[in-house]
Order: C-alpha cells, then structure tokens, then sequence
C-alpha cells in the first residue's frame, strides 16, 4: 500500500489499498467496517446547513446484518453512500476490512469502485437487456484492472448462481423472473467479486407488501447461510426488526440507540427509541426513589413503579414510564398490582390474534393489547394494570418524534 502522505490541502488523495491478498481469516477478529465520528453536512439552497451525519460511530462485525432505522431524513442513506465512497464526509474516519477508506485529518480516501463492497438499490437495478449471467458478470467485466480470464468469470459466476441457488436461470432476463429471483441475482452480483459486505438502501421499497415479506425471509434465510455482512437501511420498523442482528435506531444525523431488535424494543434508553419502535404508552412523572432497586414515579396517576434501570436516575429527576401495550392486563375486578388503574373501554376492537382495548384513565388514554378470547365492550368500566418489570423509566426531556 502506498504511504497515506499528509495531504497539503483539502486535496484527497486517491489511495491504492491493497486488498487482494488479504483473506476472511485474516478479518475474522475485527470488524468489517469501522466507522468513528463521522460527520457531513449539506448546505441547503437558503444556506442553512444539515447535519446529515453528526458524529457516527458504528462498528460491523464479520457476518453481522445491521440495519439502519429512522424517519425520513434522518441520515441513512448519506451514511451508507459514505461508507460506499459516493459522498465525502467532513470529519472522521471509515475503515473496510481493517483498511482505512476514508480519513478526513489526513485526507485520504479510497473511490468506491475500489472500497471492498458493493451496493444493492431500490428494485435491485439489474440490467434489462442483460440475462442474470450478464448481469452478474458485469462487474467483474468491468473491472479496469486484473479482470479475471473469460473462464475464471464464468466459473465465478456459475459459483454464486449455485450459491443463491437459481444456476437454471443463467439465460434469463430480469422482466421473465420472479421478485425473488431478481433479489438473488442481485445478491450474487454483489457477491461475484468475493467482497462479502453488502450494502442495502431500501431494496424492498417498490414491492407490495405481500411479497416484501417473503423476499425479507428470502433475504434473511440466504444472509444466514452465505455469512455475508450486510448494512440495510430502511424506515420500516416490522422489516428492522425481522432482518437485523442490531439496529441503529437513527435521529437527525445521530445513532440513538445500537443493540439487538428485542433490545431496542424491550430496553428502549430514550423516549424517542421507544416512540418510534413499536407502540407505547407514556405517563410523565418525577423521581420519587431511584436505587439499585425498583424507580419509584411520582404521576398525575399516582404512583408508578418501574424496573431498576441501567439508566442514571436521581430523586427528582423528570422522567416518563413507558410501557408496551401488549404488558397490559385488563380485568374487571381490581388487580393485586401496582401500576394498576380503574378506567373506561372507549374502543374495543377484536383484531384476530388479539383485541385492541382504547383506556380512558382520567385524562388520559392507554392502549391495550389482550389475547384473550372474550371481548369486554365499549363503556365498560374495568381495571388495567402493568407489572413492574414491563414499565422503564427515561429521562423525560426529549421531546417525542
Ligand atoms: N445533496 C444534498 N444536498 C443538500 N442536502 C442534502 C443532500 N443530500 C441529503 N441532504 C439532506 O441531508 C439529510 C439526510 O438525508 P438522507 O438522504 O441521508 O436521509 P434518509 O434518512 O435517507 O431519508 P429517506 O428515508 O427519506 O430516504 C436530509 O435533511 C436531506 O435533505
Ligand atoms: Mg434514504
């Protein structure tokens, strides 16, 4: 690799990595990509500036799929064109299988056609005029450098067919397959080059739902099996969630919270990841006791009991109680629980795995998923209670999204 000499301006340079000889083995320790503050900023056409990126840091392990979640805007896609080297980010640095591909002190930055990836977009992108050999050996026709011999191409190029296991539709074109078998030509033709990180903005976006959802168990199925690491953005939480070993929960340039899909639901650490993953009920309140036990909440409601957080609480602290309306009992007679409420059923609709139940508790309305199998009616008056560990308390200050 030539020494990344120190740039004299703002002047990148265009850096050979030398990739080549580098095996999975050699990878297996240390993340795939490795990403540290990373900042970008846009300048609207009224002159105000957008942090698109402000200070990402995110690393992907060998064969993780990481999905990154959030509102439209938020910054996913100016991250994951970062990391493919099709924008320049103003500070911090992006590492891909231990190679530096981009560093914004010492102005060094790999162009994309030599970052050790590839990228899949909306409706896969594929070719029209090409069948899926075509297709999928266009990138290794491409390449300007060390383009492989016509047989070696075609014997890569049979491999990933088997491997996404469609060989029989190597004479097709895209317009005669399936939604599926588009997918897995797509897959192959990131994977042809022996990359192994794949990059995804919103691939399943143009399909309806129906078959969006067995491409995504299609997509999932073969990630498990081929053991490629995968970056997937989308805004849709049910994909998130069935795709993604750990999301990225984003807001306004920022990663919110990075854990596993039942984490993030279950273990939200701000009101935003809990508002906008799933739905929630929220009663605000104030610290009455915070120890190495249970959080005590001051409410309009009462008094609240809460899981002992791993979150940092004082006495007197503004928070808000989540909880998840599915942690919810409703009964007619009065619970031997905290956490319990006498209210009114405002709706009641019987949804088929469950009934939805709309609360009115004082001022306020809670919702309520029950699976039981009979329906209490609208005007009833009945109890709702939550058991404590179900209701985290977080720092109130945020506004919700
Ligand atoms: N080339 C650009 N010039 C100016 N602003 C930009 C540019 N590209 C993106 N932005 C702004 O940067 C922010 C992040 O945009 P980005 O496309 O990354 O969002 P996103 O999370 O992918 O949204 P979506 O879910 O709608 O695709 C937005 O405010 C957007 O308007
Ligand atoms: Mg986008």
């Amino acid at each position: 690799m030539r020494a990344p000499a120190r740039a004299k301006s703002r002047e990148y340079m265009d850096v050979e990595a030398d990739v080549s000889q580098q095996t999975i083995q050699d990878t297996a320790a240390q993340p795939v990509v490795r990403i540290r503050d990373l900042q970008k900023r846009f300048q609207r056409g009224d002159g105000s500036i957008v942090r698109a990126i402000d200070g990402v840091s995110l690393d992907v392990m060998p064969g993780d799929f990481i999905v990154l979640l959030g509102p439209s805007g938020c910054g996913k896609t100016t991250l994951l064109r970062s990391i493919a080297g099709l924008e320049r980010p103003d500070g911090g640095t992006i590492e891909i299988h231990g190679q530096p591909n981009f560093d914004a002190e010492r102005g060094l930055e790999v162009p994309p056609e030599r970052r050790r990836l590839s990228m899949i977009f909306q409706s896969y992108a594929l070719w029209p005029h090409m069948t899926a050999f075509q297709n999928i050996a266009y990138p290794l026709e491409s390449q300007r450098k060390n383009r492989p011999s016509k047989a070696e191409i075609r014997d890569r190029v049979r491999r990933v067919l088997e491997m996404v296991g469609i060989p029989e539709l190597e004479g097709q074109h895209p317009n005669q397959m399936s939604g599926g078998q588009q997918q897995r030509v797509a897959l192959a033709r990131s994977l042809v080059n022996g990359d192994d990180l794949v990059l995804f903005d919103e691939p399943l976006s143009n399909v309806d739902a129906k078959v969006r959802e067995q491409l995504r168990i299609e997509l999932v199925t073969m990630q498990r099996e081929l053991g490629f690491s995968a970056i997937f953005v989308t805004h849709d939480q049910i994909e998130a969630m069935e795709l993604a070993h750990q999301i990225a929960v984003m807001r306004e340039g920022q990663v919110a919270q990075l854990a596993p899909p039942r984490e993030v639901y279950d273990r939200p650490t701000t009101r935003y990841v809990a508002n906008f993953i799933g739905t929630t009920n929220e009663l605000l309140g104030t610290v009455e006791e915070a120890g190495s036990g249970d959080v005590v909440v001051a409410t309009d409601l009462g008094r609240m009991v809460g899981a002992p957080g791993d979150l940092d609480l004082a006495s007197g602290d503004e928070v808000v109680a989540v909880w998840r309306p599915e942690r919810c009992e409703v009964t007619r007679d009065e619970p031997d629980t905290p956490n319990r409420w006498q209210g009114r059923v405002v709706a009641s609709m019987f949804v088929g795995s469950h009934t939805e139940y709309l609360l009115q508790i004082g001022d306020r309305q809670f919702r309520t998923w029950s699976p039981d199998v009979e329906v209490i009616e609208a005007n009833e008056t009945v109890w709702v209670s939550v058991a404590q560990p179900h209701v985290r308390i977080l720092p109130a200050e945020e506004p919700t999204p």
